[in-house]
């Protein structure tokens, strides 16, 4: 590996700068593993997101509408005694993550569900060069940076202390941070959906909390598993919203009192699931400045929020 650069991160490790991008190095581990070995097949389907954009909730809907045929009923859904991240795991961050052995993907039935927070430029050969699909979950940055800063304390060690909101801040413009810069990771899959629709979908958070029912049935659509008109008068679509909301997933035993094998208690994934709670917390210097990177950088390439 070339030397690449670091940086103090939010937590208490460095982050190293790989491709363009931000990462722990027991991550850039998972991220090399994977880019070398993942073999994906054509019917594979990748959620892709920055973090604290949603993944767990897309996890969930993507999981539920996949699988609605087997588990019709929402009683005794797996969502209901599972985690959404047990369920769709992550690529480099679980299942590519040990360096002394590759996973074994053989009972993954098909389609394969995964996911990943890979920017675009690195995603592994085999992900661009087959006709698998992507999914990929944008949100406003001024709510993914409250959502991360929030994430991250819970995540220091005491001794530590909290990070603040100004110091996180910093780093976020700067694109120091999990997986950053933030707006460099959108712009790759905007570009990319505009150039393979069939390919790439671009979704909103705001969108899945504004028009839930359009975007879960664009979803089933894209994937290419419609919901039918039978489906839809008997209130499939309904359920699965139901199941995936908020009130309900935040509140399951399993995602109150579970942890994660890498340690992150379920509960650290669901604060308040809204829009807009930026504007309990950043400055209006703050807001000037995120809003007009967002322009300088996105909003050039027909992308707002
Ligand atoms: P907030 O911190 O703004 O509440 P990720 O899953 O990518 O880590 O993102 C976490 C964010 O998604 C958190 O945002 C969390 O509350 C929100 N979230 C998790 N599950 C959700 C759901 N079922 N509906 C809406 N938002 C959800």
């Amino acid at each position: 590996l070339p030397t690449l650069s670091m940086e103090r991160g939010w937590v208490a490790h460095y982050l190293y700068q790989y491709q363009g991008f931000w990462h722990t190095s027991r991550q850039l581990q998972g991220v090399l593993s994977c880019q070398k070995h993942f073999e994906a097949h054509d019917t594979d389907i990748l959620i892709v997101t920055t973090p604290k954009s949603g993944t767990t909730w897309l996890k969930a809907w993507t999981f539920a509408l996949l699988n609605r045929k087997q588990y019709p009923s929402i009683q005794n859904h797996p969502l209901v005694t599972n985690n959404p991240h047990l369920l769709v795991p992550f690529l480099e961050l679980v299942l590519y993550i040990e360096k002394d052995f590759l996973p074994d993907l053989t009972s993954f039935p098909t389609p394969r569900l995964f996911s990943t927070h890979l920017p675009c430029v690195s995603l592994p050969k085999s992900v661009t060069e087959s006709t698998c699909k992507i999914v990929y979950l944008c949100r406003d940055p001024k709510d993914v940076f409250i959502s991360l800063w929030y994430f991250t304390n819970k995540l220091r060690p005491e001794s530590k202390g909290v990070i603040s909101l100004q110091q996180a801040f910093d780093k976020f413009c700067r694109g120091v941070s999990l997986y950053g810069p933030f707006w460099a990771h959108v712009l790759g899959y905007w570009k990319k959906s505009l150039e393979e629709p069939e390919k790439i979908m671009f979704l909103r958070f705001e969108e899945m909390k504004m028009k839930p029912s359009f975007v879960l049935k664009e979803l089933a659509r894209f994937l290419g598993c419609p919901f039918s008109k039978e489906e839809e008068d008997a209130g499939v679509v309904d359920d699965i919203l139901k199941l995936c909301s908020f009130d309900n997933m935040s509140n399951l035993e399993v995602n109150r009192y579970g942890k994660l094998s890498s340690g992150e208690e379920h509960k650290a994934f669901f604060r308040h699931g809204e829009i807009g709670d930026w504007k309990n917390h950043l400055t209006v210097e703050m807001i000037e400045q995120l809003n007009s990177i967002t322009e300088e950088k996105l909003a050039v390439h027909g992308l707002r929020f």
